[in-house]
């Protein structure tokens, strides 16, 4: 065996990779696990192995010298924001012309940075975006196991109730309904065991510790918990950290080459090497999977890539908003970084929104109630490849985010008018209300069954498979990672029944 060639490679290890491995693993298949982050498991000098939002280091974000949160002023005051060392933190944002996007690094992708919030889509608007699934498997089979396998449970509705640390989102929930919209607990990964020992003080602080965009240090079970654990456990899976994939092409045997820089954490490359494998599974991310295989279309190093490889790119339709409320309604010094509550318009056929009720973990009392609404936004980008910085760009102007603009004003407005409150307009760096310059949920770029076919498989290229968010066209209406694991689930039942995976 040489300790060059895998029969199957996984690139990256978020939710599409980390379902690769796993089911890969259980079929006695051999696999590399190929991610350009840290392994996060390793305490600091602290002694956490994840930094909080208020005291950010290092370890928050990927090769910045300052931290980039979304919220980034209060009272336009610079105040949220730190100067750090350039290091493999956990959490980047890749800025494009028009777009910024929030993307996990390390092992477990965005679960190592996200809010656990794990939402299954209406059916209708499921099958609305992905007309070639069927959805008797999918509402059957591949959501409830992805669900299962995540560890998706619902805060207890008592304890919610009573909590101190949830009165941000009762007080949303009271404004909510006076302006006759109805809200929903939102299933999460989170342990809500371990959330009441903290509360109760038994147990090391971490949601009720301002930790989340930078890691949670505890109860989150995060991929690394749950998937990429049991896929190491098969005995038939390695893992390669600080290793970025930068290039694709076939190998004379009819599998792949793929170039890999390997870094230590200054970002210096140490070392270039060459990996083949039989097959080959692409779970980088909508940005990360559309990167690799523009860049061999545009090279030529896969030509007969589709020309759909690179379109259909769209933010979930995400806009960030923040509402001031009256002195009389606090919404509480201590916040859980856990969303669980949110508005659920979706039924509003005319301008459907779906606003997940956000904490402000500041550590004091702010009077804010803050919202990551979902809309649906029908405006698509295209990711483009440039030859002279061997780099993609994303085409997503400023003007595209309007209709998301317009859907969440629209649902706001009458909470404003209903509770007598306004906007905030000092959050977001200037004067905006509405921070419609970034997303969370990057989707598409390697739409299913347009440049792959209706399982994931590569058009053009036998044993090569995408596995990730690239395959959703832009929009899902909740939050995105449960249909991302589902539909990997899906297409590793079929590739591993059908296909000749690994060159077996
Ligand atoms: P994902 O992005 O998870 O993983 C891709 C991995 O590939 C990364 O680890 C990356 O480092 C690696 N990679 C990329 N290019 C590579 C290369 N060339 N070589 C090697 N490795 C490479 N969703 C949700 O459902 N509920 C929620 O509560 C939230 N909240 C949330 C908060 C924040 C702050 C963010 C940034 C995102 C969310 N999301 C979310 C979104 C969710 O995290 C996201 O949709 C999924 O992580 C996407 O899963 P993928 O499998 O597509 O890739």
């Amino acid at each position: 065996e040489r300790a060059d060639h895998f029969p199957a490679v996984v690139v990256g290890s978020g939710y599409g990779a980390a379902v690769a491995a796993l089911r890969l693993g259980e079929a006695g298949i051999r696999t590399l696990v190929v991610e350009m982050g840290r392994l996060w498991d390793t305490p600091g000098s602290d002694g956490r192995v994840h930094c909080s939002m208020t005291a950010p280091d290092q370890r928050s974000m990927w090769f910045k010298s300052r931290t980039e949160a979304p919220l980034s002023t209060f009272l336009w005051l610079d105040v949220i924001n730190k100067d750090i060392t350039p290091y493999p933190g956990v959490l980047d944002r890749v800025r494009f012309p028009g777009m910024s996007v929030y993307v996990g690094r390390g092992v477990g992708g965005g679960s190592l940075v996200n809010g656990g919030i794990a939402v299954t889509p209406s059916r209708a608007y499921f099958q609305q975006m992905l007309p070639q699934v069927a959805a008797d498997p999918m509402y059957d089979t591949y959501f409830p196991l992805a669900n299962r396998m995540l560890g998706a449970t619902t805060v207890p509705s008592a304890w919610f109730e009573a909590t101190e640390w949830y009165t941000y989102a009762r007080v949303a929930r009271a404004q909510a309904a006076r302006a006759g919209l109805k809200t929903v607990l939102m299933p999460n990964v989170y342990d809500f065991g371990y959330m009441r020992r903290e509360a109760d003080g038994t147990a090391t602080k971490s949601a009720l510790a301002q930790e989340v965009i930078y890691g949670n240090n505890f109860g989150k079970r995060s991929l690394d918990k749950t998937y990429l654990a049991s896929a190491l456990g098969t005995g038939q899976v390695t893992l390669h950290t600080l290793s970025r994939v930068r290039s694709l092409r076939r190998a004379p045997d009819g599998g792949y080459v793929l170039t890999v820089e390997r870094i230590d954490t200054t970002g210096t490359v140490v070392s270039t090497d060459e990996i083949t494998c039989g097959s080959l599974f692409l779970g980088a991310g909508s940005l990360g999977t559309t990167e690799l295989l523009l860049r061999a279309r545009e090279t030529g190093a896969l030509p007969e890539l589709s020309e759909e490889v690179g379109r259909g790119w769209g933010g979930n339709g995400n806009v960030m908003l923040g509402r001031a409320n009256h002195v009389w309604h606090p919404t509480g010094a201590q916040q859980s970084t856990i969303p669980v509550l949110a508005i659920d318009d979706w039924s509003d056929t005319a301008n459907p929104v779906f606003a997940e009720i956000a904490p402000l973990p500041a550590g004091l009392e702010t009077w804010v109630s803050l919202y990551l609404a979902i809309t649906r936004n029908p405006e698509r980008a295209t990711f483009t490849y440039d030859a002279a910085k061997d780099t993609t760009v994303l085409d997503w102007t400023r003007a595209q985010s309007a209709p998301s603009v317009a859907a969440a004003k629209a649902l706001f407005d009458r909470v404003n008018s209903a509770n007598a409150t306004i906007y905030r307009y000092d959050l977001f760096g200037d004067t905006r209300a509405f921070a419609d310059d970034f997303c969370y949920h990057p989707l598409g770029g390697c739409v299913l069954g347009r440049a792959t076919d209706a399982y994931g498989r590569v058009t053009g290229y036998d044993g090569l498979y995408v596995t990730d968010g690239s395959l959703i066209p832009g929009s899902i209406g909740v939050n995105p990672f449960v249909t991302i694991t589902a539909l990997a689930e899906r297409t590793m039942a079929r590739v591993l029944a059908e296909d000749r995976v690994g060159g077996r």
